[in-house]
């Protein structure tokens, strides 16, 4: 067994600074890194848990370049923004500083500049897109034009967003400069490698042999990482925002923003403790954990922890508890679309709920899969748990306790079984969740909690204490006494997850956080007899359905809103003279039959009548139409497309449809039937 560390250092991932932060920001990252950084308070360990905005990159120009004004102010805005979000959750950082500090920038550029002097980069030229009327470099991002997969005209230089590719520049169809619109040049410019290739040998014994602890889904993609091989990643970028490369020649250049940005981790620590940090990362007893979300795991795992290796003198994380997504009302959540809840936004709507919502993302975070948000469960997990079983448990001992013995934890008699086993549970809570806690299972520690609860509320159904109070007030004193000390274990244990109800419950019992401590968690004495309890008051309230209808209208309306945005987004494409119009023979063609193609998803094979021949066409439409409300149909057709073989069958033509903002298809016809075979020009 590894000896228990000295300190811990936790991390939680640095939101880019480009938007508000959102609930699947707080599930997968902010929660539980927040649940454990408080737990490791509470049982007395040396704990520091460090946060800040990423603010370098290339979204965040763009973004400045949208917005009309510089990315300092880009930054400026939403790293407030996020710091109180942060604040009003209750997420209890050390530090929360910003990759656009002074010290980040001195500490970002040192560490670079060890590495280069060391040799432990190589140097490359390569050739890159170049923007000759910006006069710039293109990131990938900043290169727009076809996606070779699937015909979407917007697909970015490293990505497709229609259909998920993952692409580079030189693949996209007709690429052009998002910044000047011009068709940009490649270019020879030189970079700094990592060669994280050399590493390999040395990663494959770090993680796949000495980590075999960490969760599946991290140590799964970091094999397949390994398995197929590592290459040199470049760590600078030509780009004027970010912390520039401190070495002659280098004009700019910056760091690449998945280097600088870990480097965060290091410089919050400074900022905080100038004199203090380095016992944190580099003591072999201090303990790293970093909290961040699956898309982040190679970073984590690999580079960052080469970087370290490379500078030296560095502790290397202990475990990386990466969690998966959490999707919204089953659909992805979309910072550009829109389809997120907002936490700033869910604090005006549901003020001093915030551990209503901390609760559900903990009870149904992503802890090993993907899981889904949905408003409804909220709503459920709120009225049937919070409510129903924690809330009410705690409110029964308290006015149970307020009507017969006047608000003063009664004296207990002797205990009956049913009191000891109710006590036993409340002991067993403590290591339950601990254990929990420390292999990082917090859903499973959070069901711990609530089982506490669930065996007060059983507990008090099965004593009846307000029907024994007729015919024994001494049998009451001794119910009322279990049932307070099992309130008081619940005001301790929930801390690390509902902090806010936590510190109410500990109001109303009229303790404080000295008296109900984690080490006596679980004790039969927790509130001794004779304590005088505090006021009562509903530790929950319930949520009512129209409250959650205008949560789904809402999102409904932003999703209006989202297409309708992509549908006027769409720019017009480059001219076309008149003959290349005059080339294309468009007619109105009738569907005589139609049907799937065996084995396609997506494809219809339609028989049309031309009014010159009767040929076949493929048209990518199965999945929103069904085949035979087509037949019959007249529809508009570009006859003299040259014919192409889909899955053995030879299209000859294509039939047009009109995609609506919703993406639904529909036919384009003539207002009144026409012959089949006359001409649209
Ligand atoms: O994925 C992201 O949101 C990144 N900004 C996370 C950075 S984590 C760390 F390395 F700073
Ligand atoms: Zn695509």
């Amino acid at each position: 067994m590894k000896p228990t560390p000295k300190r811990y250092l936790v991390t939680s991932a640095l939101p880019y600074a480009n938007g508000p932060v959102h609930i699947g920001h707080l599930a997968g990252v902010y929660i539980p890194a927040d649940i454990y950084s408080r737990y490791l308070r509470l049982r007395g360990r040396d704990v520091v848990f460090v946060g800040g905005s990423d603010e370098h990159g290339v979204p965040i120009t763009i973004k400045a370049r949208q917005q009309g004004c510089t990315p300092q102010q880009v930054v400026d805005k939403y790293h407030a923004m996020i710091k109180k979000s942060f604040e009003e959750f209750g997420i209890s950082f050390d530090v929360y500083s910003r990759t656009s500090s002074k010290i980040h920038h001195k500490t970002a550029a040192e560490f670079f500049k060890k590495l280069y002097d060391d040799g432990k980069f190589i140097e490359k030229t390569s050739e890159q897109y170049y923007d000759e009327e910006a006069g710039q470099f293109l990131a990938d991002r900043y290169i727009v034009g076809g996606c070779p997969h699937c015909g979407n005209e917007k697909a970015y230089g490293d990505q497709c967003e229609k259909c998920g590719s993952t692409l580079s520049p030189t693949e996209l169809i007709n690429p052009h400069s998002a910044i000047s619109g011009s068709t940009p040049v490649m270019r020879a410019t030189s970079h700094w490698y990592l060669p994280l290739d050399e590493y390999e040998p040395w990663l494959k014994q770090w993680i796949l042999e000495e980590h075999k602890e960490w969760k599946s889904n991290v140590y799964g993609q970091c094999k397949s990482w390994l398995d197929n091989g590592l290459q040199p990643r470049a760590v600078s970028r030509d780009l004027d925002w970010g912390v520039p490369i401190p070495v002659e020649g280098a004009k700019g250049k910056v760091l690449y923003v998945w280097f600088d940005a870990p480097i965060g981790y290091i410089s919050n620590t400074i900022e905080l403790f100038p004199d203090g940090w380095e016992k944190y990362w580099k003591s072999e007893d201090s303990k790293m954990v970093h909290f961040i979300g699956k898309d982040n795991i190679v970073f984590h795992c690999i580079v960052f922890p080469c970087m370290l290796k490379a500078h030296g003198g560095f502790i290397l994380p202990d475990n990386v508890p990466a969690n998966e997504f959490l999707n919204l009302e089953n659909d992805k959540i979309s910072t550009t679309r829109g389809w997120a809840v907002w936490l700033h936004e869910y604090l005006e709507e549901f003020p001093s709920k915030q551990d209503v919502l901390r609760y559900v993302l903990c009870a149904n975070a992503p802890e090993t899969k993907d899981n889904n948000f949905t408003w409804r469960d909220f709503q459920e997990r709120n009225n049937s748990e919070l409510v129903a079983i924690l809330g009410n448990f705690v409110n029964r001992a308290m006015t149970l306790t307020q009507k017969h013995f006047g608000g003063k934890a009664p004296q207990p008699n002797a205990l009956a079984d049913i009191d000891n086993a109710a006590l036993a549970d409340m002991l067993e809570v403590k290591s339950k969740v601990e254990d929990n806690l420390e292999s990082f299972r917090f859903r499973e520690a959070l069901r711990e909690v609530m089982n506490l609860a669930r065996t007060g509320n059983k507990y008090l159904a099965d004593t009846e204490p307000w029907k024994a109070i007729k015919t024994d007030a001494a049998r009451v004193q001794t119910i009322l006494y279990v049932a307070l000390q099992i309130s008081a274990s619940l005001a301790v244990v929930m801390e690390p997850f509902m902090p806010f109800s936590a510190k109410k419950l500990r109001a109303i019992l009229n303790a404080d956080s000295s008296a109900l401590s984690w080490d006596a968690l679980g004790s039969a004495t927790l509130l001794p007899a004779g304590h005088q309890l505090g006021e009562p008051a509903l530790l929950f309230d319930k949520i009512e359905d129209d409250v959650i209808d205008r949560q789904l209208q809402k999102l409904e309306q932003m999703k209006q809103a989202a297409n309708a945005q992509a549908y006027s987004a769409e720019p017009q494409k480059e001219l076309c003279s008149f003959d290349d119009f005059q080339k294309m023979d468009v007619r109105i063609v009738k569907i005589l039959e139609a049907e799937r193609v065996p084995k396609s998803k997506k494809l219809l094979k339609l028989l049309v009548d031309t009014g010159l021949d009767r040929r076949t066409v493929l048209s990518g439409v199965a999945e929103h139409f069904d085949p035979q409300a087509l037949v019959g149909k007249q529809a508009t057709m570009l006859i003299n497309l040259a014919p192409r073989p889909i899955m053995g069958v030879e299209s000859r033509g294509m039939i047009l449809y009109a995609e609506d903002y919703d993406g639904k298809l529909l036919l384009v016809q003539p207002t009144g039937e026409v012959k089949n075979g006359v001409k649209v020009s």
